[in-house]
């Protein structure tokens, strides 16, 4: 990965042959690809409070399969990750960002890795630059975590993070659980398992005054991953999923998470479940925070497509690999520019 300028230093002061490493051709310039506003309020919610409740779980479990099946995005309410612990990790999160660069470039990712702070992945001198900044931890399990890429500043960051890592992680697993029941996947576990390891990508957008109509805070993606469960910290809307040739926002829902199926889940899922493409877009005067919870399984399992799918007389489409090696294709396909998933393909 190659080093790139820390984008909240350089929006305060942008000269123009800087700027044109950001700027989008007409294809995926935010401004001129078609977005779909009045779709918008059609993003599905589902309640997890009524999904763990048996006196109305049959109804929300069918509210959840239509959203994975048609949608594969949806907010998710009545998560039960308590407001205090929101409220904590979203004011520790921005304090974060607001210490002096020399604080957070302490925390800088080395050249090879992914974790700490720094710029999505760069491999080559024209690729477009995302307009952002972003701190990758590895969270859960506890032995995963590379706690010198932890902020020692604010002082109660790690705090903070710990318990809301612990309680999304707890979310993922109900949410997992209801897809396997879904599926007819008796043994739970086996979907259950994508999320007995998680990582946090926190992601800083700052505002592009300049140019927010042309640039893109995250290229156009699906993630690699299980399951995600993002929180929008600040109430600015940027998250936009690609949705029949559109893009439609996916503004926050005050108090809940958005949920998404990840490759993963598409490649256990035998296809059944979509991993959607998605973006995130800038806004012309406000900073915008996010921080987007990845699970995944633990690096001695495997990923394929469950047996109980594959016996409904289905034909496989994806080949099953430990996950290690899931992980080393997935470095190797993006220096490609593609996703591990079409590697996987039969
Ligand atoms: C992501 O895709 O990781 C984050 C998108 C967002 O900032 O909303
Ligand atoms: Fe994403």
């Amino acid at each position: 990965s190659l080093p790139v300028p820390n984008v909240q230093d350089l929006a305060d002061d942008l000269t123009p042959p800087t700027l044109h490493r950001y700027l989008r051709d007409a294809h995926d310039a935010p401004a001129l690809s078609s977005t779909n506003a009045d779709d918008a309020s059609s993003v599905p919610v589902v309640d997890l409070a009524r999904l763990l409740d048996p006196a109305h779980a049959d109804e929300e479990a069918a509210r959840l399969r239509a959203a994975c099946e048609d949608w594969g995005f949806f907010h998710l309410v009545n998560h039960g990750v308590p407001d205090q612990v929101i409220h904590d990790v979203k004011e520790d999160i921005k304090a974060f960002f607001r210490l002096p660069l020399a604080d957070k470039q302490a925390l800088a990712q080395g050249p090879a890795g992914i974790e700490g702070y720094g710029q999505a992945f760069v491999v080559s001198e024209d690729q477009k630059l995302d307009w952002a900044d972003m701190l990758f931890l590895s969270t859960q399990p506890p032995e995963y975590r590379s706690l010198n890429f932890w902020p020692p500043r604010p002082a109660t960051f790690r705090g903070s993070l710990h318990r809301y890592s612990l309680a999304v992680q707890r979310v993922a697993t109900h949410l997992l659980a209801a897809m396997a029941r879904n599926l007819g996947v008796e043994d739970t576990g086996r979907m259950t398992a994508i999320a007995d390891a998680q990582a946090m990508r926190i992601n800083y957008y700052p505002p592009c005054p300049q140019a927010h109509d042309r640039v893109l805070g995250l290229s156009p993606h699906s993630d690699a991953v299980g399951l995600t469960l993002l929180l929008q910290v600040s109430p600015v809307p940027g998250l936009q999923i690609r949705r029949e040739g559109a893009w439609i926002p996916v503004a926050p829902l005050p108090g809940a998470l958005v949920a998404n199926v990840g490759d993963v889940i598409e490649v256990l899922t035998n296809g059944r479940y979509k991993s959607i493409e998605h973006r995130a877009v800038v806004n012309a005067t406000q900073e915008r925070v996010s921080v987007a919870a990845f699970h995944s399984a633990r690096f001695d399992a495997t990923y394929g497509p469950l047996q109980e799918i594959i016996r409904a007389g289905e034909a496989p489409l994806y080949r099953t690999i430990a996950v290690e090696d899931y992980v080393k294709l997935q470095l190797s396909s993006k220096l490609q520019g593609k996703s591990a998933m079409d590697a996987m393909k039969i």
